[in-house]
């Protein structure tokens, strides 16, 4: 079947063809077919089934790259003691891996089914799930195998932080981590992450964890620089890691490193506007020549919202974004981030992902923060 989708008033490609105004573009299958201006779209002989956008803007589907969506329980009291002054710690990390160690599958499946559902009402066409709530060998394979039911982007983060009963040997897990529990993972995973991170793990922990993955198989990605600055950024840059996600402190030398490098820093404004944690400058990086993505960092701890229209709003109000370099970063740089080139754009040949958004222009992304904006998603050339 060939879709028509008619009549937008401004199409954003993230590609050379840059915003094309009064565009159209043609779906085959899952892949886009044909994009250009709406007077231009060549006929189709047996009759296309036709979307008419009525003038508003349409954008590349969000591409999140970083998320925590498998897991039982919540951590609301947690929340709302930081708000009445209390700082945020990893450790609280620990109580989610109780509940989701108690969880059944169908629990978590559930759970997992309905934020995924909320993501893509909220244009998230490809979503990236961690596991890291079960920290041993049996409920860690079952996260990624559960990740795997929804996603190809399935990252093992069994060094999310020390359980509690290996606190007085540390390293004891970090050989369980780097050897049965990445044996009975590595095959549901495409991913490897670590939590480079004082209270998590040391940079030559985080180091043989991604080395350990990389032997199996698995790309690296770090989470580094969120609770206070240190050496986890650069490790990361020299594994080759297709990103480094929090980057809230960040060093001259790191910012250098990232920008000299393939590696993405992927920002997460979820997690500043919940922990009240400064947010980073991302002036500073583009300027610098970094490529910076932004994720939501779906998780009960550190950032609960799945919404990437929210984390746009925040990343232009609160970390020096214009609303296209934003907008660039949800999609583009996703994608980047997690080093697919057939998705976060609107191209012939890329997989048909797109947003029609109920507003004339993308700007209205930030513009109008909190609104429902999201009128139609199309994921692999079908409306979702
Ligand atoms: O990305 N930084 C580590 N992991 C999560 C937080 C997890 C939690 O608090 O439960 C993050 O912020
Ligand atoms: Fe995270």
């Amino acid at each position: 079947m060939r879709t028509l989708i008619t009549n937008i008033g401004e199409l954003t490609t993230n590609t050379e063809a840059g915003v094309v105004r009064d565009a159209a573009v043609i779906i085959e299958n899952e892949r886009f077919a044909w994009v250009g201006s709406a007077d231009d779209a060549p006929p189709d002989p047996a009759g296309y089934a036709e979307v008419d956008a009525e003038g508003r803007a349409v954008i590349p589907g969000f591409v999140d790259s970083h998320s925590h969506i498998v897991f039982g329980g919540d951590r609301a009291t947690e929340f709302e003691a930081r708000m009445a002054g209390e700082k945020y710690a990893a450790g609280g990390i620990r109580s989610t891996v109780a509940a989701t160690r108690a969880a059944t599958d169908d629990e978590l499946r559930a759970r997992l089914r309905g934020f995924i559902d909320e993501m893509r009402a909220q244009g998230t066409t490809t979503v990236e799930i961690k596991s890291g709530y079960g920290l041993d060998v049996e409920t860690e394979k079952r996260l990624v195998r559960l990740a795997a039911e929804v996603t190809s982007e399935v990252t093992f983060l069994g060094a999310h932080v020390v359980p509690a009963e290996y606190a007085e040997d540390p390293d004891a897990y970090v050989d369980l981590v780097t050897g049965p529990m990445l044996d009975a993972c590595a095959p549901h995973a495409r991913w490897i992450d670590v939590f480079c991170e004082t209270g998590a793990f040391t940079v030559a922990q985080s180091r043989r964890v991604l080395e350990a993955g990389v032997a199996r198989g698995l790309a690296p990605r770090v989470h580094a620089g969120q609770l206070g600055p240190g050496d986890g950024v650069r490790m990361a840059v020299e594994l080759g890691a297709a990103s480094v996600d929090h980057g809230t402190y960040l060093s001259d030398d790191d910012v250098a490193a990232l920008a000299a490098s393939d590696t993405v820093l992927t920002l997460l404004p979820g997690v500043e506007f919940s922990t009240r944690q400064p947010y980073p400058d991302a002036r500073r990086l583009i300027d610098a020549g970094v490529t910076v993505a932004i994720a939501c960092d779906t998780n009960p701890g550190s950032s609960f919202t799945s919404s990437m229209p929210f984390c746009i709003a925040v990343a232009v109000r609160d970390m020096g974004m214009t609303p296209s370099e934003a907008l660039w970063a949800a999609t583009a740089g996703g994608a980047a981030a997690l080093r697919r080139d057939d998705i976060g754009v609107i191209a012939p040949g890329a997989r048909a992902d797109l947003v029609l958004l109920d507003a004339p222009s993308h700007v209205h992304l930030s513009y109008r923060p909190g609104v429902p904006l999201v009128r139609a998603v199309w994921k692999d050339g079908v409306r979702v």
